[in-house]
């Protein structure tokens, strides 16, 4: 069994961490951006199919393949992986679970220090945009301090401390982090649980104070059109034209992996602390949920609109990608507004929230995943882990140049190697696990029973949507990628980091597998599972 032995408290517990795990940065600000450049109402044809046929599914497979690891006393993807796939091949592919979480937070936890920079920012004054400067000079003052807060102008530049802003960013780094570590050693029901018993509910209530003050903003005096119900049409009016672009329903794709948190090894090590007797198809059910009313009703009607009221059609030409529209758009808004720096502090607090949570969820895979492959005692593991993750900050933190390395890890890690891991996930569970066991699995305990369709779905549509997704990848994206790794050394040396770490991971698998051959434990999945 594992050493160091770790349950969830409550189902409701289990089901706000899952559901904190996946309300984030990624409903609020990767959302509406993916939606608006990809058809806007149009997008959400796409995204609501992925949702049926990748999301809820793959899902409920993690959940049920969790527990079932759990029950053999494994709680890494790998050594989970390696049960249900029965060998090798699966057991090593399963890195991808550990390297997907650890790798997203080398760079999440930083997005999530400029979330609480901007917040403690906004309590004591604002980020200096000047109000009644003309709109361009107000975008150019809030892009020229995203670039300074976030080093974006130059390699090294955070730790350049002359200038007073870089302190701030670093303090709100060393909270950021302290926070993190601290949680995740007081362990899965002391620390993660008892965090996002409180957080989810405190998000939610944050989140609702910004929607209303947003959707009761007055149209603009001198402009009528930019009012809010044009904002909305601005998010949700469908362009049907976008509907047969492939990048459309990849980017929906991509976008529910991200924001469910599937795809990520969280869900299946966060399952394998839960018991035979308790429910997981409700439960998955119930975080996707979660999830999605935070997504949709949240993120789908806050950020834009609130753009689009004081900014208008100019907005879709401002800079920033992803993220520029919280960090660099709605400061701009923020100075507009009647208790402009209130609804900031607000705003970027309630970021924080959702960000702390998600980034606990890809900590606790790694520390399960040390603690069983070498045997460490928890407070080793955590230093170990902490130390490894620091590495990876700092790397980010450094070349931080147009935010090269993270864009790099955020496309390799954070997007290509989601889908390896799905697909990997799907055919363990449906082919090689099987799907009738693997219902059967999840059905242990289930207040609800999956509805039979979704046997068929993730034997046969599920596996189809994914290779489609991996051939597209393929054929369009990596080739892109890769001659941009060509010309770009930077965006080199961040795959030959990945490189690394996924060396590091293989490494500390074939250590694991010795041990637990050693240990004369069920590593390749030949007997059934003890209750
Ligand atoms: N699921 C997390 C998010 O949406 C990673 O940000």
């Amino acid at each position: 069994m594992s050493e160091n032995k770790q349950q969830w408290g409550s189902r409701l517990g289990v089901i706000l961490a899952v559901a904190g795990s996946a309300v984030g940065l990624g409903n609020f600000l990767r959302f509406p951006g993916q939606a608006a450049a990809n058809g806007g109402g149009a997008f959400m044809i796409p995204y609501f199919t992925a949702l049926l046929l990748l999301g809820i599914p793959l899902g409920w497979a993690e959940w049920a393949m969790g527990r079932y690891g759990g029950r053999k006393g494994f709680h890494s993807a790998p050594a989970i992986l390696g049960v249900m796939g029965k060998g090798k091949i699966a057991r090593y592919l399963g890195v991808l679970g550990v390297l997907i979480p650890l790798g997203v937070y080398f760079y999440y936890v930083l997005i999530e220090s400029w979330c609480l920079g901007y917040a403690l920012k906004y309590l004591t004054g604002g980020i200096g945009i000047a109000d009644g400067q003309p709109i361009s000079d107000q975008i150019a003052s809030s892009s020229a301090h995203f670039a300074t807060y976030t080093g974006s102008k130059g390699d090294g530049s955070v730790f350049d401390l002359s200038g007073g802003l870089m302190s701030t960013l670093l303090v709100a780094f060393v909270l950021t982090v302290i926070a993190n570590v601290w949680l995740l050693f007081r362990g899965l029901s002391g620390g993660i649980e008892t965090f996002c018993k409180w957080a989810m509910p405190a998000m939610a209530v944050f989140a609702l104070i910004v929607l209303v003050r947003v959707l009761t903003l007055p149209a603009d005096a001198t402009n009528p059109d930019q009012n809010v119900v044009n904002g909305l049409a601005y998010m949700w009016n469908p362009q049907w034209d976008k509907l047969g672009d492939p990048g459309a329903w990849m980017a929906a794709a991509g976008q529910i992996f991200f924001s469910l948190s599937v795809g990520f090894g969280v869900i299946i090590n966060y399952a394998s602390y839960m018991r035979k007797k308790d429910d997981v198809v409700l439960s998955g059910l119930t975080a996707s949920a979660t999830n999605e009313y935070f997504e949709v009703a949240m993120g789908g009607l806050i950020t834009l609109t609130a753009a689009f009221v004081f900014l208008g059609l100019s907005l879709t030409t401002l800079p920033g990608g992803t993220f520029g529209l919280g960090f660099q758009t709605l400061p701009v808004v923020f100075a507009h507004m009647p208790l402009g720096n209130a609804i900031g502090a607000i705003w970027f607090f309630m970021l924080f929230l959702a960000a702390i949570t998600s980034s606990l969820s890809m900590l606790q895979p790694t520390l399960a995943f040390i603690e069983e492959a070498t045997g460490m005692k928890r407070r080793a593991a955590v230093a170990l882990v902490v130390g490894i993750s620091l590495i990876g900050n700092a790397y980010v933190m450094w070349f931080s140049k147009d935010l090269t390395v993270l864009g790099t890890i955020d496309d390799w890690v954070g997007t290509f190697f989601i889908v390896v891991l799905a697909l990997v996930q799907c055919i363990v569970f449906g082919w090689v696990f099987g799907i009738d066991r693997g219902i059967e699995e999840a059905h242990h305990g289930a207040q609800m029973r999956i509805p039979k369709v979704f046997q068929f779905i993730i034997k046969y549509v599920s596996p189809a949507f994914l290779l489609w997704m991996l051939f597209n990848f393929v054929r369009d994206v990596l080739p892109k990628w890769i001659e941009n790794l060509g010309a770009n050394p930077t965006a080199r040396n961040a795959v030959f980091f990945i490189l690394l770490v996924i060396l590091f991971l293989v490494v500390m698998t074939a250590i694991g597998e010795k041990r637990w051959r050693a240990q004369g434990r069920d590593v390749d999945g030949q007997l059934p599972a003890q209750d």
